[in-house]
């Protein structure tokens, strides 16, 4: 089976990772091996030989999932919406069913290492979309609970249903609102908030829900900042809706809608990384971005040599390489301390920019953001072309 192409960019190669797949050159060659580590000389060797475009063709055998396990978890997504859409109800046995697919799909990220997920990804309406959707939450949640490490089999297994049933409210409202293709008004907004009200109330009608379902379905949509749907205080939530939330945005965001193109994975952990202390907690993301985005993303980094980044202590820095243990600690430079006021940041240059590897330092610096506002950053650039940092 040949697969997918896929195209890697050198830039974006960092030591130490691996590749499950082999690396070909545009001509076909092997650039390297599946499973070899890469080291910097190495990297630097392939760009130089083969310059900054490399591909492997993923033929999705790789992935802990069998396709045919998560097309069974697609149909029973599609009857469960389906019962719901008509009686706005959900029987006993049709949990049950989806509590044994979801047993299966536990089962199956326990037995193997896990090296690569194939989300799916085919969605041509609305209604495949949240199909699909609910699959990959389920499967995405299963995995970064097994990833956290402190949960039981069991645990897991209902952090994986919360995620597989987390939109289901959404059956019960106006089938023109879901498929509404422009924006939102106030009005479609507040319609919207109520799914997870109507999900948690469908649910909780049947006895012996488990509680973590319950609030994964309740919960989902509660952020860091307050701003949620809710806006309750997210340090006394339960951690489940926080892993489904965030495994919820990762999906929309590389999932292709009417109105926008998706994401590259690249880009989705970008945003997810911009959305420390925003909307979700910094250990969390860290566990996302460290052990999920490595399988997401091809153990690709999301981020190059130049990128600017803003610390947890309200400074400014070039990153100049790779976090290899933490991706949010790289090496980085440090050149400014900064005030924000709303959109506009009052920049202070230091006179001795620090170079640092966040991983040593002592006043536990990491990045809470990758600069990606364009305005922003052709100023700073500016900045530091003239002070000769970049
Ligand atoms: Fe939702």
């Amino acid at each position: 089976m040949l697969g997918k192409k896929i195209k890697i960019d050198v830039d974006y190669l960092r030591p130490n990772s691996t590749f499950i797949y082999p690396l070909i050159s545009e001509d076909g060659d092997i650039v390297l091996p599946p499973r070899v580590a890469l080291t910097a000389e190495k990297i630097n060797a392939i760009k130089a030989r083969y310059g900054n475009i490399l591909y492997y063709n993923d033929n999705g055998q790789m992935a802990v999932i069998p396709s045919f396990r998560m097309q069974i978890a697609r149909n029973k997504s599609k009857e469960i919406m389906h019962e719901i859409a008509q009686s706005h109800k959900i029987s006993k046995v049709a949990i049950h069913e989806a509590e044994k697919v979801i047993i299966d799909i536990v089962n199956d990220l326990t037995s193997t290492e896990i090296l690569a997920l194939n989300l799916l990804k085919d969605l041509k309406s609305y209604e495949e979309y949240i199909y699909n959707h609910s699959v990959n939450v389920g499967i995405l949640s299963a995995v970064m609970a097994r990833m956290i490490g402190t949960f039981n089999k069991d645990e897991i297994k209902n952090i994986a249903l919360g995620g597989y049933l987390h939109d289901i409210g959404q059956m019960q409202l106006d089938k023109n609102l879901l498929e509404k293709e422009g924006k939102y008004n106030i009005t479609d907004i507040q319609k919207m908030k109520r799914h997870p009200q109507l999900g948690y109330e469908t649910l909780k009608k049947i006895k012996d829900v488990h509680p973590i379902v319950l609030q994964s379905v309740l919960f989902h949509h509660e952020r860091y900042n307050n701003n949620g749907y809710y806006g309750l205080p997210y340090e006394n939530l339960p951690i489940y809706p926080k892993i489904i939330g965030l495994c919820d945005i990762y999906d929309a965001l590389t999932s292709k809608r009417p109105f926008r193109s998706a994401i590259e994975p690249s880009n989705a952990l970008k945003a997810i990384l911009n959305a420390i202390n925003q909307q979700f907690d910094y250990q969390l993301i860290n566990i996302f971005i460290n052990k999920l985005g490595p399988i997401l993303n091809n153990t690709q980094a999301f981020y190059t040599h130049n990128d600017i980044c803003e610390l947890n202590t309200q400074e400014l820095a070039i990153i100049k390489d790779f976090g290899i243990n933490d991706m949010l600690k790289p090496k980085v430079i440090i050149f400014c301390k900064f005030q924000r006021t709303g959109e506009q940041l009052l920049a202070r240059f230091y006179e001795k920019p620090l170079e640092i590897d966040l991983s040593q330092d002592p006043d536990n610096r990491y990045m809470i953001k990758i600069i990606n506002n364009y305005k922003q950053l052709q100023s700073i650039q500016k900045k530091l072309e003239e002070k000769k940092l970049l």
